[in-house]
């Protein structure tokens, strides 16, 4: 939403007097869908114009991904256990990887809003930034709204500035061609209704950020999200160091076959969404009579703990907006903090000519192979959940 249609609709509501002075801060709320803006000024102008009328705990601004369970269980996870979160932190932990694939493309009709946005504007800049926060925030003095949402604004806030100019080796940008998803032939994003022809909107982007605090520092945190994709997957994959001294060997196979490599390292994965659970990935004796360790899983599953349905993440938040808790909300400086994280590469994307052109990905991919180039100097790449 943009600052001048917020102006619009409380002008049309006085008009028709539903708004007599200064809104009741007991009954009124506000539910604000994103994008909030479409970039850092007019997120600012917005979130002033909204703050003319309103007080901030009047306002919810909605990122669906906070309504949905699993992803409310990071901070159950992390805070309600003692075994993970001393590991959190620089000396155990390689980098992390935030992924959201999916596997929809342009359907009902959603061509013209999506063209003027793109990926960064709306996946990254909300989505994946909320499960940034999540992964790394540090715990909160309580589990009340402000301190939950402060906790949030301070690790946004310690993120690493891109430095201006073609955020090469920082961030990739591409667009899904025709191709095959899910054994069906889909076209190409130029080819969907209501897009313009020669349009370089982004429909994946990867982005490499630096968190520069005690916990994070020197910690790689990868985020990618894309339209298209070979499968629906939304997932946080902490990786852990590999041990300092690499006493075994490792047995890896695929299908049949089966071949020694070096030590691999303990993964930990948040799975968002479908399957949603968390596993551990961890080495273990393979039976034999040599010594040899092989890569098992640990699985937690929520249908198999919990059978049913999850609540839809929208019931969830519109009864909290209804009740009065803000906690699964945005703040004003928690969207603003959001948009500085990715402005410098809206920037150079936007306003830089001939810089960092768009890649090309065919639709059942999981990307263009340029997204790893922004692990250079760095022993690791994408991992794609296959199953
Ligand atoms: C929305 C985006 O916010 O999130 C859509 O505008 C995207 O483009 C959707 O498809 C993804 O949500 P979910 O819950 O399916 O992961």
């Amino acid at each position: 939403m943009k600052a001048e249609l917020f102006e619009v609709i409380i002008r049309h509501l006085s008009e028709y007097g539903m708004v007599h002075g200064p809104f009741d801060p007991l009954w009124t709320r506000v539910v604000i869908e994103k994008p909030f803006g479409r970039d850092l000024e007019s997120a600012l102008a917005l979130n002033r114009a909204c703050l003319n009328y309103l007080n901030e705990s009047q306002i919810y601004r909605i990122d669906h991904y906070l309504g949905k369970e699993t992803v409310q269980n990071i901070l159950s996870f992390r805070f309600a256990n003692a075994i993970f979160e001393p590991i959190f932190n620089h000396r155990y932990v390689d980098h992390i990887q935030i992924t959201a694939a999916e596997t929809v493309g342009m359907e009902s009709g959603r061509g013209a809003f999506y063209d003027e946005t793109g990926a960064l504007r709306d996946m990254v800049q909300n989505h994946l930034m909320q499960l940034l926060c999540l992964v790394t925030m540090e715990p909160p003095s309580r589990m009340t709204a402000d301190a939950i949402r402060n906790e949030k604004v301070k690790v946004l806030q310690s993120v690493v500035p891109v430095s201006p100019g073609c955020v090469d080796g920082v961030a990739v940008r591409a667009q899904y061609v025709g191709g095959e998803v899910a054994g069906k032939a889909v076209p190409g994003y130029r080819q969907e209704e209501r897009i313009q022809p020669e349009s370089s909107t982004p429909t994946y982007v990867a982005m490499r950020v630096d968190i520069e605090n005690w916990r994070w520092k020197g910690v790689p945190i990868y985020l990618r999200t894309g339209k298209r994709l070979r499968r629906r997957v939304t997932e946080i994959t902490v990786q852990f160091k590999i041990p300092p001294l690499q006493l075994f060997q490792t047995v890896e196979c695929v299908g049949d076959m089966c071949d020694l490599t070096g030590a691999k390292p303990n993964r930990l994965i948040f799975r968002i969404q479908p399957e949603e659970g968390i596993s551990l990935r961890f080495s273990a004796k393979r039976p034999a009579l040599q010594v040899l360790v092989e890569d098992v899983v640990m699985d937690f599953l929520y249908s198999g703990q919990w059978p049913g349905a999850l609540p839809e993440a929208y019931e969830r938040l519109l009864l909290d907006a209804i009740r009065g808790d803000s906690t699964l909300f945005t703040r004003s400086d928690e969207v603003e903090a959001q948009w500085r994280v990715v402005q410098p590469v809206l920037r150079a994307w936007e306003g830089l000519d001939d810089c960092a052109p768009v890649a090309f990905y065919p639709a059942g991919s999981w990307g263009p192979s340029e997204a790893a180039s922004i692990f250079a100097n760095y022993d690791t790449d994408w991992h794609n959940p296959e199953a």
